[in-house]
């Protein structure tokens, strides 16, 4: 795939030489943290954002028939999903939708389950909006992470816990939930009246022989579920996109909408309009493209760490894939310190998805082949010394 040219001169997150010293102790360091990629968009996406500055003026928008069909079509080509259009929301975030389902639908000091280690942003906004983290850790058996049904249950019977956060695929991990994970996971919900929010952002990324399942699947056993996603992961457009939260149940659906009314988030941005429509509408074969690109970094690393004592966790899903220093190091700090400045890479440390993470290390490999390469020896020669 065609690595952006312009990278180097973009004031982009990762990258930022501030950020890079204060995280890193290093503002050169390679960033292969922040998750988005460093690959051009899709041809499609470029011609149509261009063609829309050059088209007159920027009026107000609404978002035509053709913005939903686009989701539409995508979700029933790839996953055989039917998406129904009264059940969509459009948000600003993720994030943003998750604080609100929470806030709508709990009381403060509420018990609020994520399985970690897991997304940094589910905690802070668990914390933001003054709920309780309740943690159900995965279980990591034979370097494959599963999720602990037995204490799951147990979690979800206690009367101040109401919502249950899934990250699926999950991210740092990368796995990519099976149809008896996700079926158990509703029939807990079910039993004990959760409120089950799936973020699905991840959903498209989904490596060699994985399927990804929905619990879009699973409305008709258990409805109450807020399905969060974007095109922003896909199809490197952090920067500009928005997000779309489906949920089939009208009352949960009509209280997050009435919230996003009151605050006015529904406003259309003409450029992710469009940029969101024609990913989904022409960026078939780019998105496939990239998959085989996150393929082949993931075989190499595999083979660059067989003969060593860091091991991978070979994701299903996801661009990231999840390292296990636990046989190099003990100590936390002395694993991030040593991996950042002798390897000149920029990682994210483990324990920032959760102690559960404590001695891994999260690395992007949405780059070049050759990148992929540089770096993982970087790390394996920054180890041995
Ligand atoms: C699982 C997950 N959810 C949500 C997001 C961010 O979504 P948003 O920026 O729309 O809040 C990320 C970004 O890394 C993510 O990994």
């Amino acid at each position: 795939m065609k690595l952006d040219r312009k990278l180097a001169t973009l004031p982009l997150t990762k990258s930022n030489p501030k950020t890079l010293d204060s995280l890193f102790g290093n503002s050169d360091s390679m960033p292969m943290w922040v998750a988005d990629m460093d690959f051009e968009i899709a041809k499609p996406i470029q011609n149509a954002l261009i063609d829309r500055i050059s088209n007159s003026g920027f009026g107000y928008e609404y978002k035509p028939k053709s913005f939903f069909q686009a989701k539409k079509n995508w979700y029933k080509r790839r996953y055989d999903i039917e998406i129904i259009k009264e059940q969509v929301l459009y948000s600003p975030s993720i994030t943003a939708t998750i604080a609100i389902a929470i806030e709508n639908f709990t009381s403060e000091k509420d018990g609020i389950i994520i399985q970690p280690p897991v997304f940094m942003e589910f905690r802070s906004v668990i914390r933001k909006t003054k709920r309780r983290i309740i943690k159900n850790p995965l279980k990591l058996v034979n370097n494959h992470y599963e999720i602990d049904f037995v204490n799951l249950e147990e979690l979800a019977k206690s009367e101040s816990n109401k919502v249950l956060i899934l990250c699926n695929p999950h991210n740092p991990v990368g796995r990519v939930w099976k149809e008896e994970e996700l079926e158990r996971i509703v029939t807990i919900c079910k039993k004990y009246d959760i409120l089950l929010i799936s973020d699905e952002v991840h959903k498209d990324i989904i490596l060699f022989e994985n399927q990804f399942t929905s619990v879009l699947n699973y409305t008709k056993e258990w409805d109450k579920i807020v399905v969060c996603t974007s095109e922003a992961k896909s199809f490197n457009l952090c920067g500009i996109s928005d997000s779309m939260a489906i949920i089939p149940n009208e009352n949960i659906r009509n209280s997050i909408k009435n919230t996003f009314d009151k605050y006015n988030l529904g406003r259309t941005n003409a450029l992710t309009r469009i940029a969101l429509e024609t990913a989904y509408s022409m960026g078939n074969e780019w998105l496939d493209q990239l998959i085989t690109t996150i393929e082949a970094n993931v075989l190499t690393i595999e083979k660059e760490l067989a003969n060593t004592k860091i091991k991978l966790i070979k994701p299903e899903g996801t661009y990231q894939v999840w390292l296990d220093f636990r046989a190099v190091f003990q100590d936390t700090k002395e694993m991030f310190s040593q991996i950042t400045s002798k390897s000149g890479v920029a990682l994210n440390a483990g324990h920032w998805f959760g102690r559960e993470g404590a001695l891994f290390m999260r690395m992007n490999i949405a780059t070049s082949n050759e990148k992929v390469l540089k770096s993982i020896k970087s790390i394996i020669d920054a180890v041995a010394t």
